[in-house]
């Protein structure tokens, strides 16, 4: 089956902080827990270059805004690279085949009759790109988000008819799973019910966009102009944009995940638009919480960012990717705290896993010299077995509920028992009998073949940890599927162990990022 899912395209008015770095992980785990569960997926990610912010950004630094664009765009590729992020495409914004795409879909939209003139006047944040809704008495508003002061604006705009749309947006809305997690769905059914009104798509005096044909003077509204780089990165062919099934294998989106601040872009004026042009709307909006410092939004304007490269720096790609899936309820907002980050991952990923894997390495290699005297692992009846099928299950039914956390837990609970069962066994004791030596391989065995499976499970989440513990069992990671890979007893007894060696180093405490 095909999947594609799609992260924010994120503004290039600064450089990627961790609040950015989360949406991207938590779709970079989907991506990957879709493959192996044997999906064609297509994982766009991308930026978005145009608008008054990126204008005055690059203004104030006195460049160019395609150089100041280059320059950032360049920061978040370094980023998702470090991040290990398995993205099939980029897509930038300023691209001139995005362009095209942009003329080519609102020649649809004019073509249904949805596009007029009007005047747009009212309360703009630039750093949100939005108009705000104002009490009337409030003279000097600011923004909540921002904690700027709002600017007054008052132009000739082209519209898009949004209220045409009322009918389509309040039945696409009701459909259970279109809008998650569920109090997010509320907010919007609450939005909607107040009636839609229509938006303006365009701007005067702001160079720094995309021409409207017919309005030289107009260039697009930088939302209209972002909502379609997740098209243009669809294209099967993105220098000839037609609008097609056919050169849009992997449409609709299955699912858009984003932070809570543009539920609405995504799950009401961006599917009105598509049902304009005549495409399909996504079949699944994900509005996740902010990622908080002390309360407050972490955010690029705010300047209150943990930068991820001092972070991976002194943590390394595993503990930030852990913490962030593992600690966060993904629906909620979540405050970063250091202390509370360096004990979740040593207790989790040291000690509970590495420590594990580490400890039954070397007792296999001690006792059995790399060939553990099993013939037929599969039939081994061992309490963790029934365990594994039990948490393997919780594992898949969490993931597909978009609910990292649980997903997280149910590896962490399969590796506690994994840790009691081999306390309990003490088959260090019972080595010491060698006619127990049957007895102490089935549990040796039945350790390690529950490492492999950890090791597969926590492949969306953690890859580099993952294969690190794959290879310790001689296991090749690029070839696995969950189809492949996850029943009991796949781990061969005679395929032989790497010697141990930490997957998974204790990190330390330091205050320099709290
Ligand atoms: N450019 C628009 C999106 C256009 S999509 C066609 C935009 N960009 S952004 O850079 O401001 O934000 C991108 C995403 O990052 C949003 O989903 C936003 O919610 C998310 N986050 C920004 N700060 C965040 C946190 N502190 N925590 C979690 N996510 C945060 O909006």
């Amino acid at each position: 089956m095909k999947y594609t899912i799609t992260t924010p395209l994120y503004y290039v008015n600064d450089k990627p902080h961790l609040g950015s770095s989360y949406t991207t992980i938590a779709c970079d785990a989907l991506a990957r827990f879709h493959r192996l569960n044997g999906n064609s997926v297509l994982f766009l990610t991308g930026v978005d270059e145009h608008g008054q912010k990126i204008e005055r950004t690059a203004n104030a630094k006195n460049i160019s805004p395609q150089i100041h664009c280059d320059e950032i765009t360049e920061k978040y590729k370094y980023l998702w690279d470090k991040l290990n992020i398995s993205y099939d495409r980029f897509i930038r914004t300023t691209a001139p085949e995005h362009s095209l795409l942009v003329h080519k879909f609102y020649s649809k939209v004019l073509e249904s009759g949805d596009v007029y003139m009007g005047r747009q006047s009212g309360w703009y944040c630039v750093g949100c790109e939005e108009y705000k809704d104002v009490e009337e008495n409030n003279i000097s508003p600011s923004c909540s988000i921002h904690k700027k002061e709002l600017e007054w604006r008052d132009e000739e705009n082209l519209f898009f008819r949004l209220s045409k749309y009322q009918k389509d947006i309040e039945k696409l809305i009701q459909i259970e799973g279109f809008i998650s997690p569920k109090s997010r769905r509320n907010e919007i059914i609450n939005f909607v019910s107040k009636g839609l009104r229509d938006f303006s798509i365009s701007r005067v005096n702001l160079k720094w966009g995309i021409n409207v044909p017919g309005n030289e003077e107009h260039t697009f509204y930088v939302w209209f102009d972002a909502l379609l780089g997740y098209v243009s990165g669809s294209l099967l062919d993105q220098r000839s944009p037609e609008l097609t099934d056919n050169s849009l294998t992997y449409w609709p989106v299955n699912i858009h995940v984003i932070g809570k601040d543009i539920l609405r872009f995504h799950a009401v004026y961006w599917p009105a638009m598509l049902l304009s042009a005549g495409m399909k709307p996504p079949l699944s909006v994900l509005g996740h919480g902010f990622l908080t410092r002390e309360g407050q939004k972490m955010g690029k304007s705010l300047g209150n960012v943990l930068d991820p490269l001092e972070l991976i720096e002194h943590s390394g790609i595993d503990a930030m990717r852990w913490y962030l899936l593992r600690d966060i309820e993904f629906g909620d907002d979540g405050d970063f705290q250091m202390r509370r980050f360096v004990d979740i991952v040593n207790s989790d990923l040291s000690n509970t896993i590495g420590n594990l894997l580490n400890r039954t390495i070397t007792m296999s290699k001690k006792w059995f010299n790399d060939n553990i005297p099993i013939e037929n692992p599969s039939l081994i009846e061992s309490k963790l077995k029934g365990i594994s099928e039990i948490k393997i299950n919780e594992y898949i039914n969490s993931f597909k509920e978009n609910n990292f956390k649980n997903s997280a837990s149910a590896i962490i609970d399969f590796a506690n028992n994994a840790n009691l069962y081999l306390n309990d066994r003490a088959p260090w004791k019972l080595i010491k009998d060698i006619s127990n030596k049957e007895i102490v391989a089935q549990d040796i065995y039945s350790v390690l073949e529950s490492c492999r499976l950890i090791g597969v499970l926590l492949h969306p989440l953690v890859p580099d940890l993952s294969k690190r513990i794959l290879n310790q069992l001689r296991i090749d990671s690029s070839s696995i599927t969950f189809e492949n890979s996850l029943k009991w007893g796949l781990l061969d007894p005679h395929n032989g162990l790497e010697d141990p060696s930490p997957v998974m180093d204790k990190i330390e405490y330091t205050d320099k990022s709290n």
